[in-house]
């Protein structure tokens, strides 16, 4: 069978991103333009500061992903972007080059739900793995517990109530002074913490997560102490987070009786969460977790995802706009 090529495009956020990926699996490049150290002093992502930097690096980033996997345009079998969710200026600076490319090159344009990107990175990470399988979200905007019933089927079981787990691990960290990404910041504190500050759990009677309450607790115990102790902070947080996503993700598994799980989103990075989730494989569940460099944003994910979208026949047509807050399943 011939070789499909997708050419994987992401901007959803801070991270300008283009990949090239052959058959949905293989990463022939994946280029990451990170924004990080622009947006660090500003303590978060400035949407608008986001866009123009996505439209300053698109350009010289496409190039770099053709160069690296030594293809030109000629090869590409379909542009696939990311269309939603995330701000809405970024998006649509990495959508619009991908419909101009599509385009002028005469190849299909398929449109890739950001979340399934971050689902399909375990694609890449493991060869042999086929739906169905269940998926633990975890990123900075989304936190859910999804079903993935085939490469295009989705069915969300559970997800956050409020804040996304990352938004929570990002605002603790901010408000103890770690600044901007938080989430890796508050992990390696946690390191050398004690677990020894007892914080809230909220308890829903569903899949639903709620981490608003806990985020609230840390900043005001900061607040009201602020010379507390940030390593225990921030490892109590973790675990006490952690509990919550397990208790879930067994709940699913107890429910569903799907005895496969992935990890996924940029939260799976957390060394806690990625420990605890391999305990799981005691019980006799199959665990897959991202490689480290693909559970935050990028490009190869989304060019996996776009090549089953592709198989599926989702053939965008050029009035394809951005969603910011495109839902899996949509
Ligand atoms: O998936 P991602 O790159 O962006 C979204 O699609 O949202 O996730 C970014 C989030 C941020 O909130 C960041 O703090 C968090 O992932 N994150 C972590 C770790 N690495 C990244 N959170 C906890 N522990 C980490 N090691």
């Amino acid at each position: 069978m011939k070789d499909i090529i997708t050419l994987g495009i992401e901007s959803s956020c801070d991270e300008t991103s283009v990949a090239v990926i052959k058959n949905g699996r293989e990463v022939l490049s994946n280029i990451i333009d990170t924004q990080i150290k622009i947006h660090e002093k500003f303590g978060g992502v400035v949407p608008e500061i986001a866009s123009r930097n996505h439209i300053e690096a698109i350009s010289r980033v496409t190039k770099m992903a053709l160069e690296e996997a030594k293809i030109t345009f000629d090869n590409i079998d379909a542009v696939t972007p990311t269309y939603g969710p995330g701000l809405v200026g970024a998006l649509l600076v990495g959508l619009s080059y991908a419909k101009g490319l599509s385009y002028a090159i005469n190849k299909p344009l398929v449109g890739v739900n950001h979340i399934e990107g971050h689902i399909a990175a375990n694609y890449i990470t493991y060869k042999d793995l086929k739906p169905p399988f269940l998926c633990m979200m975890t990123s900075g905007g989304n936190t859910q517990i999804v079903y993935v019933k085939d490469y295009c089927k989705f069915e969300v079981l559970g997800k956050t109530r409020d804040d996304a787990i990352g938004e929570a691990f990002d605002k603790v960290a901010r408000v103890i002074g770690l600044g901007y990404p938080g989430g890796p910041k508050v992990d390696k504190l946690a390191l050398n913490g004690k677990p020894t500050i007892e914080l809230p759990k909220v308890h829903t009677d569903n899949l639903d997560f709620s981490f608003s309450g806990i985020k609230t607790a840390v900043i005001n115990l900061h607040h009201k102490n602020p010379d507390i102790n940030k390593e225990d902070l921030c490892r109590s947080f973790e675990e006490t987070v952690t509990e919550m996503l397990m208790g879930k993700v067994k709940k699913a598994i107890e429910q569903t009786g799907i005895k496969t799980i992935a990890l996924a989103g940029g939260v799976s990075a957390n060394c806690f969460i990625r420990k605890e989730f391999s305990e799981l494989e005691k019980t006799g569940i199959k665990v897959y977790m991202p490689d480290l460099k693909l559970c935050t944003d990028n490009a190869a994910m989304i060019g996996a995802a776009g090549y089953y979208r592709f198989l599926n026949g989702d053939i965008s047509d050029l009035s394809l706009n951005a969603v910011p807050n495109l839902k899996l399943g949509e």
